[in-house]
């Protein structure tokens, strides 16, 4: 008795120590949504981001039928509730940081470069692009603490010089984009001493917002996904890393690397 007590124990703390934890930012709707299923399916500890957890119903039902997702309430351009969280997690390791939140500013595009706002431009560079840096500076020591140390900025082929097609006029969510790539890639360096590894992702032309049906959507924008397939391939593609990927842009579809 006493000898199935002692390996039903080592059973237990294998499989506690085994549970791998994802950290997603903009988790209520869309790609982080779609995220936080994937990550659940595959037997996940999910920590769940999102500025408003109250209103975020869908993320409130799908948790409540699965255990291991934790919301947690976070405004990623919120410094104060950034280190808040980063302490609450002090000495638990973040498997993967997915930096998802992000602003798309479609009211702006296609507006003249005498039209741009100041003040809404700073309001994108503060989510697409301050926001992962300040995650990454707050949860760096989790994420090195980790099995996996994985950090994954969710970026844009629009942000790329070498992918970016030639729409005209997306001057402030490419920018932003852009910069986040940068700071990926610089940053990389410094984090892969630590044996973390960081990378930008293009998640796919998803069909994140629900206004439209898909097929109705797909007549307007070439080559565009489901949140679920996105989702699905962006799980493979970073259970796919290695620290040789550090520093690198990468598509949602699994092996195929992006030039910046
Ligand atoms: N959809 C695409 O085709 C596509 C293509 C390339 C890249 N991306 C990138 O993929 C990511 C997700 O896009 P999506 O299509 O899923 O967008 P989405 O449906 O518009 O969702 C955006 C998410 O970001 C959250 N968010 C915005 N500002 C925030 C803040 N200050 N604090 C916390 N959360 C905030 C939103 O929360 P609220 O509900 O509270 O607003 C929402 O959860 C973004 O980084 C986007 O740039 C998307």
């Amino acid at each position: 008795m006493r000898k199935l007590l002692f390996v039903l124990l080592l059973f237990i703390t294998v499989c506690a120590q085994a549970e791998s934890t994802v950290f997603i930012t903009g988790s209520n709707r869309g790609i982080g949504l779609g995220l936080v299923k994937e990550y659940a399916a595959h037997g996940w500890r999910v920590i769940a981001t999102c500025r408003t957890p109250g209103s975020a119903q869908e993320l409130q039902t799908f948790a409540q039928a699965n255990n291991r997702i934790i919301i947690e309430q976070l405004d990623v351009t919120d410094s104060t509730e950034i280190a808040a969280l980063s302490d609450k997690y002090r000495d638990q390791p973040i498997d993967v940081l997915i930096n998802n939140a992000g602003l798309l500013p479609v009211d702006e595009w296609n507006k003249p470069l005498k039209e741009l706002d100041f003040d809404y431009a700073r309001k994108v560079f503060d989510v697409n692009t301050f926001a992962p840096v300040r995650i990454m500076q707050a949860f760096m020591d989790h994420v090195a603490a980790s099995g996996e140390k994985k950090i994954v900025n969710i970026s844009s082929q629009a942000g790329s010089f070498a992918n970016a097609s030639h729409e005209p006029r997306r001057y402030v969510y490419r920018g932003s984009k852009a910069a986040l790539n940068m700071f990926t890639f610089d940053i990389a360096y410094e984090l892969g001493q630590l044996g973390i590894t960081t990378i930008a992702l293009h998640p796919g032309v998803v069909h994140s917002q629900t206004d439209e049906s898909f097929e109705e959507a797909k007549q307007r924008f070439a080559g565009l996904i489901t949140v679920e397939e996105s989702a699905a391939k962006i799980y493979r593609t970073v259970a796919g890393l290695t620290p040789a990927d550090n520093g690198k842009f990468f598509s949602y579809e699994p092996g195929r690397e992006l030039s910046w």
